[in-house]
C-alpha cells in the first residue's frame, strides 16, 4: 500500500483521549516506519501552550504508554513535527489563524495537502467545527480531507441524524471516519476470517447448529474522570450502541460478495437492520441494567457509582445485559446474550459460540449416569489476552466411558495490556491510506440507535425501578442470568 504523507489536526489536543491513545500510536506508526517523515501535526485547544510546551506533552504521553519506547533520532524526528494552536474551536476567527498554521506546516514539510481533522472534543463541538472548516476553505486543499469522529454519535436517533447532517454539509460520507476502537482489535478483525476461511467454521455459522452466541465486555475500573459523560450517558449508550452491536453484527453478518469495504459494511448493516426492535413494555423481558454499589475490585476497597460520581439517586446504569434477537433466516430463534459492565470481577472481552448439544447417546450406550454432554464452544477472546479456543468432549482416561469437555486452545496472541494503543494505530494507519473497513458507516449508526432508543427511553422512564444493584468486584446482577435462562443458556461465569 502506498502511504500517502499527511498533516492531522487533533481538535482536543490535550485531552485524555490524544495523551492516552493518539500520540502513542502515532509514535508507534512513526518508529514502525509507517508514517516515519510523512505526517505533521497541528494540535488545538484552549491550553494557553506554545510548540515547546505541546512536544513536552507528546512526549510525556508517549512514554506513559509505551515506557522506554521514545529515545534517539526517532524521538526527536518525530516531536518536531508537532506544532499547536491555543485557540477556542469554532469560532471563525479562530479558524483564520488556524488556516495560517496549517499552511505554514505543510510548507515546511513540502506536505502535499492530505488533510485529517480529528475531533476529540465533545459532541457539540462537532457541527461547529464542521461548518467553520467548510467556510475557511480549510476544506479545499490540494489532497483528500478526511474527519474522524470519536463517540458519542449522537444521543439517540434523532439528535444522531442531525449531527449527520451538520457533517454532511462540509464532508462527503466517504471522508467521515467513525471510530469504533473495539473495529481496531486484532480478535474481533479476526472474526470475519475465521468465519469466511475455515471450512471447520463456515458451514456451522448459523441456527442449525449454533444454539446461543455470547458476547461479554466487562471492566474492573469505574467512570474515572469521565464523570459528566459517564452520568448522561450510562453503559447502554456507552458500550452497547456502538462495540457491542458492531461485535454482533462481525458475527452476524452474511459473507460479503467481495471484500472490499463497502461490500462488507453492506453486510453488516443488514444484520444490524436485523435486530428485532423490542417496544418499551417488552424490554424488562430481555434487558436488565444494573449500577454498582461499593465492594472490592482486585483486592481493592471502592466507593459505590453514586458516592463515586456524588449523585446519591443517580439512576444511571452501569451494567447492562440482554438478550438480542436477529430476525432473519440465518439466526432465528438464536440468542445473542450480551453484557457490559463497569467494576465487575474481571477486565474481559470475549465471544462465545455455543453449539447444539449432540443426542446423548453415547451416555445412554456406556449406561453412565453423570453431567450432561458439554455442548462444544468456540471462544473468541478479545482481551486482555488473545486467544481462539474451542472445548470438546473426550473420553477420561481413567474411566471408559467417561467424557471429559476439554479446551484446545487454537492460536493465541501475544498478551496485550489493557487500554493499549494497539487499535488506534491500526485505525490511524486506515484513516492515511483510506481504508474505511473497521469505521461505522452512518447507516450503521442509525440501525444501531433504532435498537437501543426504545431501551433508552424505558430506561429514563422507569427512574429506580429495575435498576438492579450489584457489588463492585461482584459477577453484575444476579437478574441478568434470569433474563438469560429464559432465553437460553446461562451467561458463563467470569472467574
Ligand atoms: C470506551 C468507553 O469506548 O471503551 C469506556 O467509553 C470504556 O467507558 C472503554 O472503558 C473500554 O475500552 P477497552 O478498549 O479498554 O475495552
Amino acid at each position: 500500500v502506498d502511504v500517502p504523507d499527511v498533516l492531522f489536526i487533533f481538535f482536543g489536543a490535550t485531552g485524555d483521549l490524544a495523551r492516552r491513545k493518539l500520540y502513542p500510536a502515532l509514535y508507534e506508526l512513526w518508529r514502525s516506519g509507517e508514517l516515519r517523515g510523512r505526517m505533521a501535526v497541528v494540535g488545538v485547544s484552549r491550553r494557553p501552550f506554545d510548540d515547546e510546551a505541546y512536544r513536552e506533552f507528546v512526549r510525556k504521553a508517549v512514554n506513559e504508554y509505551r515506557p522506554f519506547a521514545l529515545y534517539g533520532e526517532a524521538a526527536s524526528s518525530f516531536l518536531e513535527r508537532f506544532f499547536f494552536l491555543s485557540a477556542d474551536v469554532g469560532k471563525p476567527e479562530e479558524t483564520a489563524k488556524l488556516a495560517a498554521r496549517i499552511a505554514e506546516v505543510e510548507e515546511r514539510f513540502s506536505l502535499s495537502g492530505n488533510r485529517v481533522f480529528y475531533l476529540s472534543i465533545a459532541p457539540q463541538h462537532f457541527a461547529p467545527i464542521a461548518q467553520s472548516l467548510r467556510t475557511s476553505g480549510l476544506l479545499e486543499s490540494r489532497g483528500f480531507r478526511r474527519v474522524v469522529i470519536e463517540k458519542p454519535f449522537g444521543w439517540d436517533l434523532r439528535s444522531a441524524r442531525e449531527l449527520n447532517a451538520a457533517l454532511l454539509g462540509a464532508f462527503d460520507e466517504r471522508d467521515i471516519y467513525r471510530i469504533d476502537h473495539y473495529l481496531g482489535k486484532a480478535m474481533v478483525q479476526n472474526i470475519a476470517v475465521l468465519r469466511f476461511a475455515n471450512l471447520l467454521f463456515e458451514p456451522l455459522w448459523n441456527r442449525h447448529y449454533i444454539a446461543q452466541v455470547e458476547i461479554t465486555a466487562t471492566e474492573t475500573v469505574g467512570v474515572g474522570d469521565r464523570k459528566g459523560y459517564y452520568e448522561a450517558a450510562g453503559a447502554l449508550r456507552d458500550m452497547v450502541q456502538n462495540h457491542i452491536l458492531q461485535m454482533v453484527a462481525m458475527v452476524a453478518m452474511e459473507p460479503p460478495g467481495r471484500f472490499e469495504p463497502e461490500a462488507i459494511r453492506d453486510e453488516k448493516v443488514k444484520a444490524l437492520r436485523s435486530l428485532r426492535i423490542y417496544r418499551p413494555e417488552e424490554v424488562p423481558l430481555f434487558v436488565v441494567r444494573g449500577q454498582y454499589r461499593s465492594g472490592v475490585t482486585l483486592g481493592e476497597a471502592v466507593p459505590g457509582y453514586r458516592e463515586e460520581i456524588g449523585n446519591p439517586s443517580s439512576t444511571t446504569e452501569t451494567y447492562v445485559a440482554a438478550v438480542l434477537f436477529l430476525e432473519n433466516f440465518r439466526w432465528w430463534g438464536v440468542p445473542f446474550l450480551v453484557r457490559t459492565g463497569k467494576r465487575l470481577a474481571r477486565k474481559r472481552t470475549d465471544i462465545v459460540i455455543h453449539f447444539h448439544t449432540l443426542p446423548l447417546t453415547v451416555k445412554a450406550l456406556s449406561g453412565i449416569e453423570g453431567e450432561e454432554l458439554a455442548p462444544n464452544r468456540l471462544i473468541l477472546r478479545v482481551q486482555p489476552d488473545e486467544g481462539i479456543f474451542l472445548t470438546f468432549n473426550v473420553r477420561a482416561s481413567r474411566s471408559p466411558f467417561q467424557l471429559v469437555p476439554t479446551a484446545m486452545e487454537l492460536s493465541r496472541g501475544e498478551a496485550i495490556g489493557f487500554n493499549t494503543p494497539e487499535a488506534y494505530e491500526r485505525l490511524l494507519y486506515d484513516v492515511v491510506v483510506g481504508d474505511p473497513t473497521n469505521f461505522t458507516r452512518w447507516d450503521e449508526v442509525e440501525a444501531a440507535w433504532r435498537w437501543v432508543d426504545p431501551i433508552a427511553e424505558f430506561f429514563a422512564a422507569a427512574g429506580e425501578e429495575g435498576l438492579a444493584f450489584y457489588p463492585a468486584g461482584s459477577e453484575g446482577p444476579e437478574e441478568a442470568q434470569r433474563i438469560a435462562r429464559r432465553h437460553g443458556l446461562p451467561f458463563t461465569s467470569l472467574v
